[in-house]
């Protein structure tokens, strides 16, 4: 049986009612086996126990698929360890003892609407002002009547593994969505159903993602470094380059 750890957490509570403030937990006996959430979720089981407020956090699937979850721990989007979403990341990376430090995603693009949720609408605008196929195809072709050179749908598959965390705008200095646009506008513009739409697709999602607050890039890589599906920078300048096409075209 693995040994359980203790915990100090100082986490980030904010209301409607109140601007924010740090408030200090003790997290007892939590199984290294368990995920991040599962521990929150002790946490508040103990907090409603005493009659106090459940620390707000968001989740779905628990599976890492999703994109609901994330919050930042000891300064990490998605916490310490790379290539993992905060309900897939376990206990027994963390030592008995340990501080950790939780808060939301800072971002002024996503503001906070209680404790470590924060309101993701922005990324929803930044899809519907492009991140789809406007053709009418009808019903599903026959998938070998359009044949698309291996390299190209790998490269397609790797972009449409972005799951919307949002982990890339909080680790970014500047706050910039680039990574997350990047990666939706590389799924569709490397498949030949999405290219013709391409640079028209560029062109309304980086306006979006200006009108939603989100900062330009500046290569910090961040980005990169803290995504959890491993989406490339490359995607970012492939969102540039259909972006200079969009713009020779209307010139
Ligand atoms: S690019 Fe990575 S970090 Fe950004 S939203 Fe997609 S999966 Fe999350
Ligand atoms: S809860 Fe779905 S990815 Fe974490």
């Amino acid at each position: 049986m693995t040994k359980a750890i203790n915990l100090m957490l100082k986490i980030w509570r904010q209301s409607e009612k109140n601007k924010g403030h740090f408030e200090i937990y003790a997290a007892k006996e939590i199984s290294r086996d368990m995920s991040f959430l599962e521990m929150l979720d002790v946490v508040n089981e103990e907090l409603t126990k005493t009659g106090k407020e459940p620390i707000a956090f968001d989740h779905d699937c628990r599976e890492g698929i999703c994109g609901m979850c994330g919050s930042v721990v000891n300064g990490r989007p998605h916490g310490p360890e790379k290539e993992i979403t905060l309900c897939q990341l376990h206990m027994r990376h963390f030592s008995d003892g340990q501080t950790l430090v939780i808060e939301p995603w800072r971002s002024r693009a996503f503001p906070v609407i209680k404790d470590l949720v924060v309101d993701r609408s922005a990324f929803d605008e930044i899809i519907q002002a492009g991140g789809y196929i406007s053709a009418n195809t009808g019903s599903a072709p026959e998938a070998n009547n359009i044949l698309i050179p291996q390299s190209a749908a790998e490269k397609a598959m790797n972009a449409a593994a972005c799951i919307g965390c949002g982990a890339c705008v909080a680790a970014c200095p500047n706050g910039s969505a680039m990574l997350f646009a990047g990666a939706k506008i590389s799924h569709l513009a490397l498949l030949p159903q999405g290219k013709p739409e391409a640079a028209r697709r560029a062109i309304h999602m980086i306006r979006e993602m200006d009108k939603q607050g989100f900062g330009n890039c500046s290569n910090e890589t961040e980005c990169e470094a803290e995504c959890p599906k491993e989406i490339s920078i490359v995607n970012i300048a492939r969102l540039n380059r259909e972006f200079v096409k969009a713009n020779l075209v209307s010139e």
